[in-house]
């Protein structure tokens, strides 16, 4: 079925967005759209969007001829003490807001699709996931990297744009697609933040009223050592200590994590010479939340 969109006064005409479950159909889509040289972007989501997420389908939309979202929520990247039952899910109002963007293909395939039961492969990009999140996560990122290369052969985009909140993870697939040489352009997205700078996340939703006023320590913690790198400090011990000593002002938030770290090889550093990433996780009694910013000259 054939619609019209309006953008100012002119009329667009537009295909209404496709929902595919299934492998085959998802693959002999994209077969045919490269066919008619047609450029493929791939968002790839656990669902439950905001404007971090839809900022990342119109920066695909603006790169590329056609835009696919796939809303997966991969159960081999939670821990077994994880929130995989209870991560929020709300797929009638994920298809509203994507048919707004003019999404062209909404993929939403079952775990069954995605994981056959003689499954035994799985790609491990082997120092990248091991410090920061990956270590109060361990195998988390072996299950991104899975799931997303199996997302790109399925859906063969010629790019796929990732979020820079989740810093690390976009540094694992920047990798694994050199390591294996995958032929698809990955983009980084700037962190889409809320006005008083908590950065969105599917997981604020579980944040109590109270919780979600402490929440804003995350960043604003980042933006003051920030402020201390661009006034001449350049060491990591000072950088760090101010930042936890931001965090521990808020009693409901718990640090996991607090680090200054080389911004490709995500190794420890003690001194910010060009540039480093300041990366941080913290947990609230529901909510594991993370924020990073890069320091930069
Ligand atoms: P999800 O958490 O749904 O995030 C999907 C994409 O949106 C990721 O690239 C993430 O970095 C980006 N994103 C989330 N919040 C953002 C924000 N505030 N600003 C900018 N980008 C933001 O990340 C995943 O899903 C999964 O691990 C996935 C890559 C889909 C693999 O399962």
């Amino acid at each position: 079925m054939l619609g019209f969109r309006h953008y100012s006064n002119t009329p667009v005409l537009f295909l209404p967005m496709q929902i595919v479950e299934q492998i085959v159909e998802m693959h002999d889509w994209s077969e045919a759209e490269r066919r008619q040289s047609r450029r493929i972007a791939l968002i790839p989501t656990m669902g439950f969007l905001h404007e971090g997420h839809l900022c990342l389908v119109r920066d695909g939309k603006a790169r590329c001829d056609r835009v696919v979202v796939s809303i997966f929520v991969n159960p081999r990247q939670f821990g077994p003490k994880e929130d995989f039952t209870t991560y929020p899910r709300d797929l009638a109002r994920d298809v509203r807001l994507l048919e707004k963007e003019g999404v062209d293909i909404l993929f939403h395939p079952s775990v069954e699709a995605i994981y056959p039961a003689r499954a035994q492969t799985h790609i491990e990009v082997e120092n990248l996931s091991l410090p920061l999140c990956g270590a109060a996560r361990p195998g988390h990122f072996r299950g991104v990297a899975t799931v997303v290369a199996k997302l790109f052969n399925i859906v063969r985009p010629h790019m796929a744009v990732f979020g820079e909140k989740d810093y690390q993870q976009l540094q694992v697939i920047r990798r694994m697609v050199r390591d294996l040489n995958m032929e698809v352009e990955i983009a980084g997205h700037p962190i889409v933040r809320e006005a008083d700078g908590l950065a969105l996340s599917s997981r604020n939703a579980y944040l109590t009223p109270q919780e979600r006023g402490a929440a804003v320590c995350l960043s604003r913690s980042l933006c003051k050592a920030d402020r201390w790198f661009r006034r001449g400090e350049t060491s990591g011990r000072a950088l760090l200590c101010l930042v936890r000593s931001e965090l521990e002002k808020e009693p409901l938030a718990k640090i996991e994590y607090v680090k200054l770290c080389h911004v490709e090889t995500l190794e420890d550093i003690e001194k910010v010479d060009d540039a480093a990433l300041l990366a941080l996780a913290v947990q609230f009694s529901k909510a594991r939340l993370i924020d990073n910013r890069v320091l930069r000259r």
